[in-house]
């Protein structure tokens, strides 16, 4: 696709159709994560940076906004001058400079996605802005051949969705939570059965060294396609008040959780997948890394899919995912004066 550099106007090819190489830099500021990377032609990684604010907000028990975009401003100059560092690359070197505009935390999406705008201004090149689920869903092309179309399970703090990937720009979502995102659900019952932040996975850690039929808890019966975790907290809840004080069976609890979601889960991606006949699936988002949803996930592949998950570390927030999405997405926001925004509306 052609696009435009931001001063001298020059045209610039970037993506799949492009004749030359890419090397897309992008930065990543959404939540709790400060990140640059630079990806070559959006599936090599040659450099990869993330500062966690994990100690800061572990004390609070979760991510406090004003904070965290604070942190962002300490470390964002820091981890753009790595990834030069890490890739021996210079400005000049890059094709084009990508942030993500959203969904996020507003005054930390502004960190970074002015650092990118600003770095693409000064160096003359095209700027590139970028949705973060579609960047989660771009973690899988990273180090693979993965091509649309497939069926995508998105599991984050903050969204829970299966998507239909028709080709690297046309996504249609088939469904989605009404309530709580598998992610939140995660670290809501983590923080009931009192672990600390992040809960996620502290608890998937646990849940592997207890028994998954412990307990019966209810898997939501909701239509179609979309998904609801707030009974099921509630159920957890319920759970734990019933030991009144007594010892808790915590990793019977988590394992008990663990396979009520992962259950529900890939119940409805085999649906989706049985529906539109796709052969590949894909898993992407924080929760991705969940080693039980993996699992079930991974065994598909004895029913004859082809399965993809991103690796651990572009499961979680990063930037190397939305490079790549810069890249093989062209559904992308070209304009600088483009604005962050919380949700999608
Ligand atoms: O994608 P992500 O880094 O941020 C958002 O875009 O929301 O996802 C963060 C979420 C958190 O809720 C965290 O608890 C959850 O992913 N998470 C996990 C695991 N690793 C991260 N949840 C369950 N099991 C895990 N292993
Ligand atoms: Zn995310």
């Amino acid at each position: 696709m052609e696009k435009r550099t931001l001063f001298s106007e020059k045209p610039v090819n970037i993506g799949i159709e492009s004749n030359c190489d890419n090397y897309i830099m992008a930065i990543e500021s959404s939540c709790d994560e400060t990140a640059c990377a630079i990806v070559k032609n959006g599936r090599e990684v040659i450099a990869n940076i993330v500062a966690s604010q994990i100690k800061t907000h572990e004390k609070f028990g979760g991510v406090i906004p004003e904070i965290a975009a604070r942190e962002h401003l300490d470390a964002i100059n820091v981890v753009v001058q790595e990834a030069f560092d890490v890739s021996g690359l210079k400005p000049e070197n890059i094709t084009a400079f990508a942030g993500t505009v959203g969904p996020g935390l507003v005054g930390c999406l502004l960190v970074g996605l002015n650092a990118a705008k600003t770095l693409a201004l000064v160096h003359d090149k095209p700027f590139i802005g970028v949705n973060h689920l579609n960047a989660h869903l771009c973690a899988n092309y990273i180090d693979t051949e993965l091509k649309p179309p497939f069926m995508a399970l998105l599991v984050s703090g903050g969204h829970t969705q299966i998507i239909d990937v028709e080709s690297y720009s046309k996504q249609t979502i088939l469904g989605e939570t009404i309530d709580d995102a598998v992610g939140e659900a995660y670290d809501k019952v983590a923080r009931l059965i009192g672990l600390p932040y992040p809960g996620g996975p502290r608890l998937d850690k646990l849940a592997q060294i207890g028994n998954p039929h412990a307990f019966e808890l209810p898997q939501a019966k909701v239509d179609g396609y979309n998904f609801s975790f707030s009974g099921l907290k509630t159920a957890v809840l319920r759970l734990v008040k019933s030991f009144d004080g007594q010892e808790m069976p915590v990793n019977d609890i988590c394992a008990s959780f663990q396979e009520c979601v992962s259950k529900t889960l890939v119940k409805k991606l085999r649906h989706a997948l049985e529906e539109r006949g796709y052969k590949q699936v894909v898993i992407a988002g924080g929760v991705a890394a969940n080693s039980e949803i993996r699992k079930k996930v991974f065994a598909l592949e004895n029913e004859g899919y082809k399965v993809f998950a991103p690796a651990m570390k572009y499961c979680t927030d990063n930037a190397s995912m939305v490079a790549s999405c810069a890249y093989f997405n062209t559904n992308t926001f070209d304009d600088v004066d483009v604005e962050v925004f919380s949700r999608v509306s």
